[in-house]
């Protein structure tokens, strides 16, 4: 007998190195697992790049202690249920292997206070065994702390990339995602320096131009589908092309070679939002690379974006946004619910009028106190007249204090869900 079947922890080993080329791919899940988690804080601590100490901690939902040792097996997600729902999911994970992996190859300790339990409880775990889980001190959120990555794959340790190498990959990292997700405040130390901090921030814009100190300018360009956001750097600047999509960075050679050749000497960031099905993102181990339909629709998008380029945003034709709509009802007076083209919006009527109320010239504040609130009934004519403001606002999507002011559907996924075609 010559074959024989590998134990589960030398499988787990082998494959962790897949998942993970180093400490900046361990910091990546950590930070995504934060932002899954609704965080609105994450704070990145390492050590010696990364090789000697990583440390995440956020401010978000937290982990059920009854979930602490399942949370570092493999396949262990609690984002999808079924194969159909990385078709729609909002979350950066899906696969339930980051934990695990990162567990495999470390020492690790997990800290965590669910949002539904007083006590914070705490999991320690070696080379992918729970050592312990105890109730321990700690505030909301989760912190997972890995200590000497790969301390048991001592050849993969010997060839990791230089610590300084390491540390500046981790920065550019956590720049990204602070690009992707301005209302989230980030924070690095490295070797107990704070290297980056990044304030909550109201907007793309702001948090771009806080990033880079240049003054961007925005546009946003949409079909029935697909919105494309592009802020592109004011005054000449280095060349550089970051690429999102529905927030996740991602790499699509032939779609960066296309904005590339547009941007001139500019800085571009560009963010597109697609429905989740026509973008593929299960084509490759980190999700890093992405597979479009209708990728011909979405390269005219982006090249409107650049005509536009010096046009103020408020020139935008409004007939983009589509000028025919139904209101179809409200939920307890505080909910519009509208048809626009193929979505249904469903907007906060509080913050739609405080948008109106601000972008008539008021300040925050006093935007507040007069609009109309949660609770108040409207009739129809009432939500008709706030919609057709609506379309005519600079800003369509947040209100002054950066709440998103609708949350939409695509009808076609509820034609879906029902079995019928669109
Ligand atoms: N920072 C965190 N806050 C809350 N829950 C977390 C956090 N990190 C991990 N989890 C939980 O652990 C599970 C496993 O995480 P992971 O191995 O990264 O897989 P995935 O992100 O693909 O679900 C997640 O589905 C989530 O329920
Ligand atoms: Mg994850």
């Amino acid at each position: 007998m010559f074959v024989r079947e590998l134990s589960p922890e030398v499988i787990s080993r082998i494959s962790a190195g897949e998942v993970l080329e180093g400490p900046t791919d361990c910091v990546k899940e950590l930070i995504e697992n934060s932002l899954d988690a609704n965080a609105s804080r994450v704070k990145v601590e390492i050590v010696k790049g990364g090789k000697r100490y990583i440390s995440v901690l956020d401010d978000g939902t937290g982990i059920h202690p009854e979930d602490l040792p399942l949370v570092i097996r493999n396949h262990t997600t609690s984002k999808i249920a079924s194969f159909e729902d990385i078709f729609k999911i909002p979350y950066y994970g899906f696969r339930g292997e980051a934990l695990h992996s990162i567990a495999s190859v470390s020492r690790l300790v997990i800290r965590s206070k669910h949002y539904t339990q007083e006590v914070c409880y705490e999991l320690k775990a070696e080379g992918g065994r729970v050592c312990y889980v105890r109730p321990s001190a700690c505030s909301a959120g989760t912190q997972v702390e890995v200590y000497d990555l790969f301390y048991n794959l001592p050849v993969r340790r010997k060839f990791l990339r230089k610590e300084d190498t390491e540390r500046k990959k981790i920065v550019e990292l956590i720049k990204v995602y602070a690009m992707a997700r301005p209302d989230v405040s980030f924070e690095l130390i490295s070797d107990g320096k704070r290297v980056l901090f990044l304030p909550r921030a109201n907007s793309y814009r702001e948090r771009l131009e806080e990033l880079f100190g240049e003054r961007f300018e925005e546009r946003l360009v949409e079909d029935q589908y697909i919105r494309v956001r592009s802020l592109i750097s004011v005054e000449p600047s280095k060349a550089q092309v970051y690429f999102f999509v529905n927030s996740r960075p991602v790499y699509n050679r032939e779609l960066l070679e296309f904005i590339r050749g547009r941007a001139g000497k500019a800085k571009v960031v560009i963010f597109l939002e697609v429905p989740p099905y026509l973008v593929d993102t299960n084509v490759h181990p980190k999700k890093r690379e992405v597979k479009f339909y209708k990728e011909g629709i979405i390269k005219e998008l982006i090249s409107e974006a650049f005509e536009r380029k010096h046009t103020s945003v408020l020139a935008q034709p409004k007939e983009r946004y589509g000028e025919k709509f139904e209101v179809l009802g409200s939920i307890d007076d505080t909910i519009a619910v509208v048809r626009i083209g193929d979505f249904i919006y469903f907007f906060d009527q509080h913050l739609l009028s405080e948008r109106e109320n601000y972008e008539k010239g008021m300040v925050e504040d006093m935007a507040c106190r007069s609009s109309i609130k949660a609770g108040h009934k409207l009739t129809k004519q009432q939500i008709e007249s706030l919609v057709k403001k609506w379309f005519s606002f600079e800003n369509k999507e947040t209100c002054p204090h950066g709440r998103p002011l609708y949350y939409r559907i695509y009808i076609g996924d509820v034609y879906k869900k029902l079995g019928r075609s669109f």
